[in-house]
């Protein structure tokens, strides 16, 4: 039998102890011994709970026995995480997870302790909950080389986008509707603001690559400024607004988070409600799409057990890389200087000014497609890729335009 520890009884901690309990048999298999929730710690008491009498308040008798061979660590954040996975890993037991901010800051600490310690940290969860796409990338495409990433991440964000798309209304309201149906936290500052995504494009381009980038020299853009004018000047250009994670790997990674529009004919403008997927692009693959729930009890708490179960049967050993190489800021290229064709939509307040920002437009840049919601308010697809230097440049142009109303609004267009 192979006794764990769970870190952290929440939603997903408490998912695991359900997950092993209700598929015992399939587990059972899988890991190659019957696997025994032994002990679950939290600071919390849980006296209802067929657990209670396994509920402990400190790290020291998980790591002392050494019949504990795995330990979830479903605690979040990364105080006491990174501390109590350290030094798990050290005690000789392999530690699973799904937190994407101790994996995306000091994946490549937790590995190194890992493969000192000959044991595995494992992170299937951290990225797209249920989906396995990790897995999928370091064994099925290890011959590959993977080019590109690219995914929606987070199911917060992509209810509201869908939401605003389906039923209108404003940013604001949607976030409401997102939080009253318990997809977005109290405080969704991780999700809208990009920074979810942004250690999910973290992890995925460190699989892909072998890197880790700085948190500091990965992009995070907002989706808050996105408005129901936004996502209606899209639907004309044939496509929608999505919250993307991109990395690309070039000479040197290059990764961020923005909101981007997705013209129809890319499969991720379909991708709706919470629903997450990652596509990735093999140089002899081609394009490869992973789809599920990025987020949630079950589908997150599964994904954590089948890492039990490669850590117990040894096969989550043999997953590449074992290692994740830290890089400094400038081994980055900077998101900013990854040209992209844009959608830049204009507001004005008189037709006049309307008139001249087209034409500052329509100077700069080659134009695909072009879009008028009333005689003020336009719309216009590039048909050239911009550096967002050069953009600002015509941006800064444009609102200084007498009539132009402020915050002229740019996307990049997702090919
Ligand atoms: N808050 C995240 C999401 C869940 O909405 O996708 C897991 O990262």
């Amino acid at each position: 039998m192979a006794n764990i520890a769970i870190l952290g009884f929440g939603v997903v901690g408490g998912g695991i102890a359900l997950v092993v309990d209700e598929n015992k048999d399939r587990i059972k298999k899988s890991a190659g011994e019957e696997v025994y929730v032994k002990y679950v710690l939290d600071l919390r008491e849980f006296p209802d709970s067929p657990y209670a009498d396994r509920v402990i308040h400190d790290i020291g008798p998980i790591l002392a026995d050494d019949s504990v061979t795995v330990v979830c660590e479903a605690m979040g954040g990364t105080k006491p995480a990174l501390d109590f996975s350290l030094r798990a890993l050290r005690a000789g037991k392999s530690v699973v997870t799904s937190n994407k901010e101790l994996v995306a800051k000091h994946g490549d600490e937790l590995l190194a302790a890992a493969r000192e310690n000959g044991v595995c940290y494992l992170y299937e969860a951290a990225v797209g909950g249920g989906i396995p796409a990790l897995r999928s990338l370091k064994t099925s495409l290890a011959s590959d080389k993977i080019s590109r990433v690219a995914g929606i991440l987070n199911g917060t964000t992509n209810y509201i986008l869908t939401r605003m798309k389906n039923e209108g209304g404003s940013f604001d309201d949607a976030l409401a509707e997102a939080k009253s149906l318990g997809y977005a936290e109290a405080d969704p500052t991780a999700d809208v603001d990009g920074l979810d995504a942004q250690r999910k494009i973290m992890i995925l381009s460190a699989i892909a690559s072998g890197k880790l980038a700085p948190e500091s020299a990965v992009k995070a853009e907002t989706l808050r400024n996105v408005s129901e004018l936004d996502l209606n000047a899209a639907e004309n250009f044939g496509g929608t607004v999505k919250l993307i994670g991109l990395f690309e790997n070039g000479d040197k990674p290059c990764l961020g988070v923005a909101p981007f529009f997705v013209m129809n004919d890319n499969i991720l403008a379909h991708v709706d409600d919470v629903f997450n997927a990652v596509c990735a692009t093999g140089a002899a693959t081609g394009d490869v799409m992973y789809y599920g729930r990025g987020a949630g009890r079950y589908p997150t708490a599964a994904a954590m057990v089948s890492d039990v179960c490669a850590a117990i049967n040894g096969s989550g050993r043999l997953e590449l890389p074992s290692a994740f190489e830290k890089i400094a800021d400038d081994g980055v290229k900077p998101f900013d200087e990854l040209p992209f064709r844009r959608m830049i939509r204009v507001k004005c307040s008189a037709a006049s000014a309307a008139q001249s920002a087209r034409e500052i437009i329509e100077n700069a840049f080659e134009l695909d497609s072009f879009y008028a919601e009333d005689e003020v308010d336009f719309c216009a697809l590039t048909t050239d890729a911009i550096e967002a230097a050069e953009l600002a440049e015509v941006i800064g142009a444009v609102e200084a335009v007498d009539g132009v109303e402020a915050g002229v609004v740019s996307y990049r267009v997702l090919e």
